[in-house]
């Protein structure tokens, strides 16, 4: 044993989205809205649409794969699979029961986590505890989901805005004082919790609203994101005894670019130090940053030693940040 503490790195990533393309080009002619504005209110050109049959287990399964495969464990090693998702194939069984009968992983705990777009991060912060506590070794958290099930096509406030998509990552423990996941901070704020909706999910009836679909205050939730996204990562920063001149890498949740601008200007940090892929694939709610964390690798956009943030809101109002440095 060395006198090291115990803490979580990340062992493997993977990511999974659906073929089809919808560019905005495609919505000038579903919704009133234009490819200009789209690109400049939001920074979205185009995002990815689940084929009939395809559901978040799909996608799931695909990215929690590549992640496993990368992190060179095999399936019975896993100790715990957590899917952070909004669009299960069903309220139950979890999707994590789904992944976890589709990898073989037998001897893993199973779980969905209900955070909107932060769920990533909050089952982040679950896997870190876990393997902080010594209680398990290697936990598997995936960000999946099929927002287009739950878009009303015909709403051009909204349906613009999001995709479908999976990403998963393979937390692992790691003994160092000063490397893997540092800190992390979670918080929401219920006063706000008709921000952002998606009535009739659950058990209680929205007679005034016909179907079930997102129902969002675009404006308000725009601000609360900025601001909290913001204390979030000091928050986390602070905790790690870090500031945001040490950050080389921000992965913030990907939702709009002038959120992100608003979040990064803040912090003071340049352009080249902030993953942006939102152009590519919307807002897919949980699915943003382990599919942003995979093609920020892909890209060799981290080294040993870096220090990343991972940033996130979502309806609620949920937000956390995660600081990890990197190894
Ligand atoms: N195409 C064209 N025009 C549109 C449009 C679209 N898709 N959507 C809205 N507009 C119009 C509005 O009707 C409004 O027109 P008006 O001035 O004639 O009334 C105008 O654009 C401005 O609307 P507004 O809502 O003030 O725009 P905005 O700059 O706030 O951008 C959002 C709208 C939704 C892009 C922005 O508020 C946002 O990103 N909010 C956060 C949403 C979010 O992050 N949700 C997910 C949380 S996880």
């Amino acid at each position: 044993m060395s006198g090291c503490k115990l803490t979580a790195r990340v062992s493997g990533v993977g990511k999974a989205l659906p073929e089809r393309r919808l560019t905005n080009a495609e919505l000038e002619k579903m919704v009133d809205t234009s490819d200009e504005w789209i690109t400049q209110r939001v920074g979205i050109k185009e995002r990815r649409i689940a084929a009939e049959g395809e559901y978040t287990s799909h996608l799931a399964i695909r990215a929690a794969a590549d992640a496993l495969e990368m992190s060179g464990l095999k399936a019975d090693e896993i100790d715990l699979i957590l899917v952070a998702t909004s669009t299960p194939d069903m309220v139950y069984p979890p999707v994590a029961c789904l992944v976890q009968k589709a990898l073989g992983a037998v001897n893993a705990g199973v779980m969905d986590i209900s955070a909107a777009c932060t769920g990533f991060i909050y089952g982040g912060s679950i896997a870190w505890s876990m393997i902080r506590s010594g209680l398990m070794r290697h936990v598997l958290v995936i960000g999946a989901e099929i927002n287009s099930s739950v878009v009303d096509w015909k709403d051009r406030d909204t349906c613009i805005l999001f995709g479908d998509g999976a990403g998963a990552a393979v937390f692992s423990a790691h003994e160092s004082d000063t490397e893997g996941v540092l800190s992390i901070k979670l918080g929401g704020d219920g006063r706000f919790d008709e921000l952002l909706c998606l009535p009739n999910s659950g058990c209680r009836p929205f007679p005034e609203i016909s179907g079930r679909h997102i129902v969002m205050q675009g404006n308000e939730t725009f601000k609360q994101a900025v601001r909290n996204m913001y204390e979030c990562a000091v928050s986390a920063l602070e905790c790690a005894g870090l500031t945001s001149a040490d950050v080389s890498l921000l992965i913030p949740h990907q939702a709009n670019t002038r959120i992100i601008g608003a979040v990064s200007k803040r912090l003071g940090l340049p352009d080249e130090k902030v993953f942006v892929n939102i152009a590519d694939y919307g807002n897919t709610s949980a699915a943003t940053i382990p599919i942003a964390l995979c093609e920020a690798l892909e890209q060799k956009r981290l080294k040993r030693g870096d220090v990343l943030v991972i940033d996130a809101f979502g309806a609620g109002l949920t937000f956390g940040a995660m600081a990890i440095r990197w190894v």
